[in-house]
């Protein structure tokens, strides 16, 4: 019987491009949605761009336009980026919108008649310069436990202690470097501690891998927190209804997109019924695929909300790891953050399509892209097995049998086990596990050529009077392949096209792998072309380029993704500005903080024997103690008449092995024969320069 099954991704922010770790996400979702399509099953994926909050607010002030001017901008890229990689959403929405508004304020409504609302009076930090509230993510100083500079107001990434921002020590804002200030005012929260047991009993029944279940245990543990879901002007979002000043944080209204993307969907399709997908007892299926960063939100918040507010709650989560580019991080300057668009400039979508398949398991695993792994895999799977039966084939049916078919195959055993394998590869896809699918259908692949290179059809053209077999040969080799086709269909649904296209067929289906192709093919063009290394070699230049042709680094969160109030998500969160961006004139504040200059005194100061320009000096630091370090401005002093100085000294310099020894840091100076330079009277060793 068909299913009725509704899917989302992950709402996208709309204040960036779509990069390859998002697409780890929207590929799997996609080939997911088109194998339940390929069975025959009413599956119907929606997704949207996620409209709201204060980083999309700041990026158009920057930018000196509206709101909606950039949603509409990034929503309308993010779109063509999606469909040049052929993620086959049913509806793309966003979370702007007139349905969300009204599904987020009935949601909240409802939630308030049943008392799951609370409004309570807190102080948080305040920007007194930009005059506004600054997210967590926005504030940073010194850690609280282990004084490392430059963390965010809500975790340590050095000790991982986790601390309310207003324990940070030196904090800044990262929008202006202004100190913050404390300020009051009114929130509203959601009492996630109401649905303590419905919530217990949710995660522990199948909905959920076990992973995430583990995960959750220890934030049951820790005891539900109640949730802040208000924010103060100024907001990007919709306003909290029954106030002037308060509006959803984006975290309430993001989830609801999904219902709000099928709803605007729903409108356009008489065939389609929200409640019955929506309501309380619905039998229609919900899933969602997302990251392992935003569990939190959709496996405890999400839930409670539609629970409290009378609608079904999800089948099941999906989620997923996080990329990574040969072994690291995705890095703008090695050239692998690489964006969608800058892929598609130099490589096939399904290219990444089929390697991310290939390789994700339905874990909560990171998932490697290794180039180099990346080209051999094409090129042996795509180009060598799957393709390489066409070819090898089609040409003798078009010229030897003006492109027909044979009526019977030389070798039904095989077609036959071919179609056997459709329960096994169907639940490796049902379940996820695309890489075993995958596994096995090059498996088959195999056995194709196997059979190919043994019937030789190459010699049996040679020889008179085997026309017969001849034909049947090759007609088994192309009915091999339309298997394969259907089977490799939801990860390469284009090349599938172009191949029925060969075939000479109606788009295939999952049923369609119990009977052989017949009729007569058209001509056989290739259909994938190899990958050479030169264009991934492009790809990271250009990646690199881009970076170089950005404007001053944004040291702005991508989004403050971390619910205040909850010791949240503490998994990987790359909703982080990189680190690594750093090639532009311009520094900001953060960028100045990361150089501890310390005043520092000159115990001791000494030749070195074979350096001409080098002086050794000894450092008393105060509290960071006693440096050695070689400075090069022997030229200009007599080591006697150093003794006793204060100077200054970059001391969170990473330490250097000299021919000396090891040199601790550095002390600034300036001019052609360096003067070192000296603090003003009341200065002591080890106070920081800031
Ligand atoms: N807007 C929120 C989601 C709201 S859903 C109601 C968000 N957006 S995001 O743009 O930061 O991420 C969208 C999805 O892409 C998330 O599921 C996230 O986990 C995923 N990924 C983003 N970067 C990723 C990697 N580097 N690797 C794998 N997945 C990644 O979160
Ligand atoms: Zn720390």
């Amino acid at each position: 019987m068909a299913r009725d099954i509704l899917v989302t991704s992950a709402l996208p922010y709309a204040n960036g491009s779509i990069h390859l770790g998002h697409l780890v996400e929207y590929i799997q979702t996609d080939v997911w949605v088109r194998f339940q399509k390929l069975r025959g099953n009413r599956c119907i994926y929606v997704c949207a761009d996620d409209a709201h909050g204060t980083p999309i607010m700041l990026k158009a002030r920057a930018e000196g336009i509206e709101p909606e001017e950039l949603i509409r901008r990034v929503g309308e890229e993010h779109q063509r980026d999606f469909a040049d990689f052929a993620i086959g959403f049913d509806n793309y929405h966003s979370t702007h919108s007139d349905e969300n508004r009204e599904l987020a304020e009935t949601i909240y409504n409802a939630l308030d008649a049943a008392g799951h609302i609370a409004k309570r009076t807190i102080s948080q930090a305040f920007d007194p310069e930009k005059q506004m509230f600054l997210p967590d993510r926005f504030i940073r100083g010194e850690c609280p436990k282990c004084g490392t500079p430059e963390q965010y107001g809500d975790a340590c990434e050095a000790c991982g202690a986790t601390y309310q921002p207003t324990e940070l020590k030196n904090a800044v804002s990262v929008l202006s470097g202004a100190t913050p200030v404390e300020r009051d005012s009114e929130h509203y929260f959601f009492q996630l501690a109401d649905f303590e047991d419905f919530l217990h009993r949710w995660t522990r029944s199948e909905h959920l891998q076990e992973a995430v279940t583990r995960k959750l245990d220890e934030w049951f543990e820790a005891g539900l927190k109640d949730w802040d879901i208000s924010r103060d002007a100024p907001y990007f979002g919709f306003k909290i209804p029954g106030t002037d000043d308060k509006y959803f944080y984006v975290w309430l209204d993001a989830p609801i997109g999904y219902m709000a993307s099928f709803a605007n969907l729903c409108a356009r399709r008489d065939d389609l019924d929200f409640d019955a997908f929506w309501k309380a007892g619905s039998e229609a299926e919900l899933y969602h695929f997302i990251g392992k960063d935003i569990v939190y939100f959709h496996a405890l918040f999400w839930p409670a909300m539609l629970e409290g507010a009378g609608y079904r709650t999800p089948t099941a989560i999906h989620a997923h790891g996080f990329l990574t580019v040969n072994g690291e991080k995705m890095s703008k300057s090695r050239g692998t953050f690489i964006k969608a668009r800058t892929w598609l400039e130099h490589l096939p979508a399904e290219f990444l399509r089929y390697y991310f398949a290939a390789k994700l398991s339905g874990k909560v695993e990171d998932l490697d892209l290794n180039l180099d792994d990346f080209v051999a895999r094409i090129n042996s799977d795509l180009v060598g097995k799957y393709v390489n039966i066409a070819s090898r084939c089609a040409n003798f049916i078009s010229k030897r049998f003006d492109g027909r078919l044979a009526d019977t195959l030389d070798r039904p055993a095989l077609f036959e086990r071919f179609a056997g394998a459709a329960d096994e590869i169907g639940q490796h896809y049902e379940q996820r596990r695309f890489a075993q699918a995958i596994r096995q259908i090059m498996a088959l692949a195999d056995e194709a050529n196997a059979y190919v290179a043994e019937r030789a059809p190459w010699q049996l053209a040679k020889e008179d009077g085997r026309e017969d077999e001849l034909q049947q040969i090759c007609t088994t080799a192309l009915a091999l392949f339309a298997q394969l086709t259907i089977y490799l269909k939801p990860v390469l649904p284009d090349t599938a096209e172009r191949a029925e296209a060969f075939l000479n067929v109606e788009p295939l289906s999952w049923a369609d792998l119990a009977t052989p192709v017949s009729g007569t093919i058209r001509k056989f063009k290739p259909l994938l072309r190899r990958v050479e290394q030169p264009a991934i070699d492009k790809m990271l230049a250009a990646s690199r380029e881009d970076l170089a042709a950005k404007p001053a680094p944004q040291s702005e969160p991508a989004q403050d993704s971390t619910p205040a109030d909850t010791q949240a998500a503490k998994m990987p969160d790359k909703n982080k500005p990189d680190s690594q961006v750093s090639d532009a004139d311009t520094i900001d504040i953060a960028d100045f903080a990361k150089v501890d200059l310390r005043v520092a005194r000159i115990e001791a100061a000494d030749h070195v024997e074979g350096a001409d320009k080098l002086l050794r000096l000894t450092l008393d630091v105060g509290t960071l103690g006693k440096k050695q370090v070689f400075a090069g401005i022997k030229a200009a002093y007599d080591p006697a008449q150093l003794e006793g100085r204060l100077t200054v000294m970059v001391a969170n310099l990473a330490p250097r092995k000299m021919r000396f020894g090891v040199s601790e840091g550095m002390v600034l100076a300036a001019g052609d024969s360096p003067h070192i330079l000296s603090p003003d009277a009341g200065a002591a060793p080890g106070d920081k320069i800031k």
